[in-house]
């Protein structure tokens, strides 16, 4: 008898793959179907991993053998497909961010309740070593209470223009700083009270990507703050696509992460800083951070335990890009909640 857990994902590109490989190298789970408006991507993918595949919401909302579903589709694509596979009663993993409006990730949460049903936010750099180990530090008071925090989350140009189809209709907002506004709530434990931001447009518009170019913005808790930065519009040049860095500054300690440089320099005909710890494999066997929160996601449906994720968590880092964007817009500061 197979009693492992159907898996199902909807959005077939650079991250569906990554939960398509996710769900086939997890004991428990099988994967049944991938999913994509794009026929011939779901179809390639599906051969990859030997699974069905469609470009119908209804054939997985249907399959009473899928229990857990991914959202992979790009950011402002989540709430149709959660929300179906949320009313039909799957489990649901949604790729960061979790809406691009706090109302659309409220009704999702709404829903998942009405269910009783999980829905987790895949914020997956809880899960990379270094952030997880300054998480392990801060609980255990080793720099007292944060206070102050700089956040930065970066990419080159490559992303915006080559590597995401639909970069015009999201930007370093919605891509880059649910990333590190997630670690940064993390890492503090309390609510925000306030964002105010600035913002610069006008390089990525003039190559027809209607974005914002690079943003900073000030986070105000009610006894600390920190600065958070994104930009898309590094060069090329530089050693890594990715530019994390975060610092954490408590009452009695400081914290450094260079999120970008994993140890490990390689000059060949170029420069570069490789990934070593998001998706590797050795032996046959996958490990990585980024694998990680989707098995995690499996194991917590598996034993019925609620996922230490928590929708509430997804929804104030949406709540607080929305109020970002308010804050850009009118050049005040906005409250978040
Ligand atoms: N690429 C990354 O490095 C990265 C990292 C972390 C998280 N994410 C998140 O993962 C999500 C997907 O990003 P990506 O980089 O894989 O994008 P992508 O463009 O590579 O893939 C998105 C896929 O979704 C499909 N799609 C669009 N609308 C759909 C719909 N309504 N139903 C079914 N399929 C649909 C597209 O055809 C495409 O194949 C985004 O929310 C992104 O922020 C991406």
């Amino acid at each position: 008898m197979n009693d492992k857990i159907g898996t199902a994902v909807i959005g077939c590109g650079i991250f569906g793959s990554i939960h398509a490989e996710a769900y086939t190298t997890h004991q428990a789970s099988q994967l049944l179907w991938v999913c994509d408006i794009n026929e011939e991507r779901a179809k390639a993918l599906a051969e990859k991993f030997n699974c069905k595949y469609t470009t119908s919401l209804d054939d997985i909302a249907e399959d009473e053998k899928v229990r857990i579903v991914s959202v992979a589709t790009p950011d402002f694509a989540h709430y149709e497909p959660t929300m179906k596979m949320l009313s039909y009663g799957k489990n649901v993993l949604v790729e960061k961010p979790m809406a691009t409006s706090t109302k659309e990730a409220e009704e999702m949460f709404a829903e998942a309740n009405k269910k009783g049903v999980f829905l987790m936010v895949d914020f997956h750099n809880r899960f990379n070593p270094p952030f997880n180990e300054a998480k392990r530090v801060i609980q255990e008071g080793g720099i007292g209470k944060p206070l102050m925090a700089y956040a930065r989350l970066s990419n080159s140009l490559y992303v915006p223009l080559k590597m995401l189809s639909w970069s015009g209709k999201s930007g370093p907002h919605w891509f880059l700083m649910p990333h590190i506004i997630d670690l940064l709530f993390w890492f503090f434990s309390r609510k925000p009270k306030t964002i105010i931001g600035k913002a610069h447009t006008g390089i990525l518009s003039s190559k027809g990507i209607d974005t914002y170019d690079c943003i900073q913005a000030i986070i105000s808790f009610e006894d600390g703050f920190a600065t958070i930065e994104s930009s898309w519009i590094l060069p090329d040049s530089a050693p890594s696509i990715v530019d994390f860095q975060f610092q954490i500054v408590g009452e009695k300690g400081k914290i450094e992460i260079t999120g970008s440089r994993q140890g490990i320099e390689v000059a060949t005909d170029k420069f570069t800083y490789p990934f070593v710890s998001d998706k590797r494999e050795l032996y046959g066997e996958r490990w990585g951070f980024v694998y990680m929160p989707i098995w995690y996601f499996v194991n917590c449906v598996r034993e019925n335990k609620k996922p230490e994720i928590t929708p509430e968590e997804g929804i104030l880092v949406t709540r607080t890009i929305e109020a970002l964007v308010e804050s850009l817009k009118t050049q005040k500061e906005v409250k978040i909640t």
